[in-house]
């Protein structure tokens, strides 16, 4: 039931903050430590590699496990589109271990690489918002979003409580050993996210005034702004069918700057500070072909002029806070043009076909 609100997106965008905190209650013992099932942990620990497969915002996430997990275990890990991988496999390594991220737990093409994958023994993980779903029973492990149902077609609380759980998962395989408090970490992002969601109005206004009539734009950043980027790109083009891609900033000089007309409207992430420069230096340059060029930054990166500014948190987990902003983007520029936000044109939630 979405209550008082117009539409289950932004219900579902507004349970994040309440989200996070319940995944935080639900993966700590009794010591305050996050815990996760010890043979999951044996498991994983005894993995050469790890594989992330998904489709979609689940596979946007990934990326961001990725950067978690090789920054915090230092294992290496990468990420498979899993309509690709189910036919081609690329070299796995001697020793994988799968994780196979999915909302729904049902989709099609993800279910066929874990197919292939419990055909050649491989031991797998699917991480999940829905106990008892198809790849929940048929992967070896399981650990659960705990987002309560996702109803909208496009994913908002499933992509954040991904992150979250792979957090909490990369926080236990390093023995809780790599610099940060990560359950206090995750409870000031629960905070900043409620003060992104306490200023709709500001990015509703800035939608009106600058996506309205557009038939493109692009997201840019580096490194997590950049996958974050893919996210908020595929979040604005499924539900308000505005053609938007995102760009790793510094490819835009290798062809991409050629799509840049005067107009065009650009939204540059900027919350890493080993490339914010650098990201700068690209709206500057978009600028100077006539973009409409806009900054979502941190407060520790922010500059005068920027559109929209997020509280600072720990870089690692950012993605768990822009994103917000972008999800919101999308929202209010599919409100605005008239669109069933929660049911996209040609969408399914579930994608149950190959
Ligand atoms: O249920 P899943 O996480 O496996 O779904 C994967 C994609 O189909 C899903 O994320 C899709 O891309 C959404 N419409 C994105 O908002």
């Amino acid at each position: 039931d979405k209550g008082a609100y117009p539409y289950y997106m932004i219900k579902e965008i507004d349970e994040q903050p309440a989200v996070i905190r319940r995944l935080i209650q639900t993966y700590k013992n009794d010591q305050g430590q996050f815990e996760v099932p010890a043979d999951l942990i044996t498991a994983m620990q005894q993995a050469s590699n790890l594989h992330i497969v998904a489709c979609g915002t689940s596979a946007h996430a990934g990326w961001v496990g990725k950067t978690l997990f090789e920054s915090m275990v230092g294992i290496p890990t990468m990420v498979h589109t899993a309509s690709e991988f189910a036919y081609h496999q690329p070299l796995l390594g001697d020793k994988p271990f799968f994780i196979f991220l999915t909302q729904s737990g049902e989709t099609a093409d993800s279910r066929q690489a874990l197919v292939k994958v419990n055909e050649k023994g491989y031991p797998s993980l699917t991480i999940t918002n829905v106990k008892g779903s198809t790849l929940s029973r048929e992967a070896g492990y399981t650990l659960l979003l705990h987002a309560g149902p996702e109803i909208a077609v496009a994913s908002t609380k499933a992509y954040t409580a991904q992150i979250t759980v792979m957090a909490i998962l990369a926080d236990v395989l390093s023995n809780h050993d790599y610099g940060f408090d990560m359950g206090h970490e995750l409870s000031i992002i629960a905070t900043a996210m409620e003060s992104i969601l306490s200023e709709k109005d500001t990015i509703k206004a800035w939608v009106d005034a600058n996506l309205m009539a557009t038939r493109n734009a692009f997201y840019i950043g580096r490194h997590l702004d950049y996958y974050v980027s893919m996210e908020a790109a595929l979040k604005l083009k499924e539900i308000s069918y505005v053609q938007t891609e995102a760009f790793a900033s510094g490819e835009l000089k290798h062809g991409t700057i050629a799509l840049v007309e005067s107009g065009t409207p650009v939204i540059a992430v900027v919350s890493d500070p080993t490339t914010a420069s650098h990201t700068r230096g690209n709206v500057e340059e978009v600028k100077a072909r006539g973009a409409n060029a806009m900054v979502i930054a941190t407060q520790d990166l922010a500059k005068e002029g920027d559109q929209f500014v997020v509280p600072s948190i720990q870089a690692e987990l950012s993605p768990l806070a822009t994103v917000v902003v972008t999800q919101l983007i999308a929202y209010y520029t599919a409100l605005g043009r008239g669109l069933d936000v929660d049911k996209p044109r040609n969408l399914a939630k579930s994608v149950t076909v190959e």
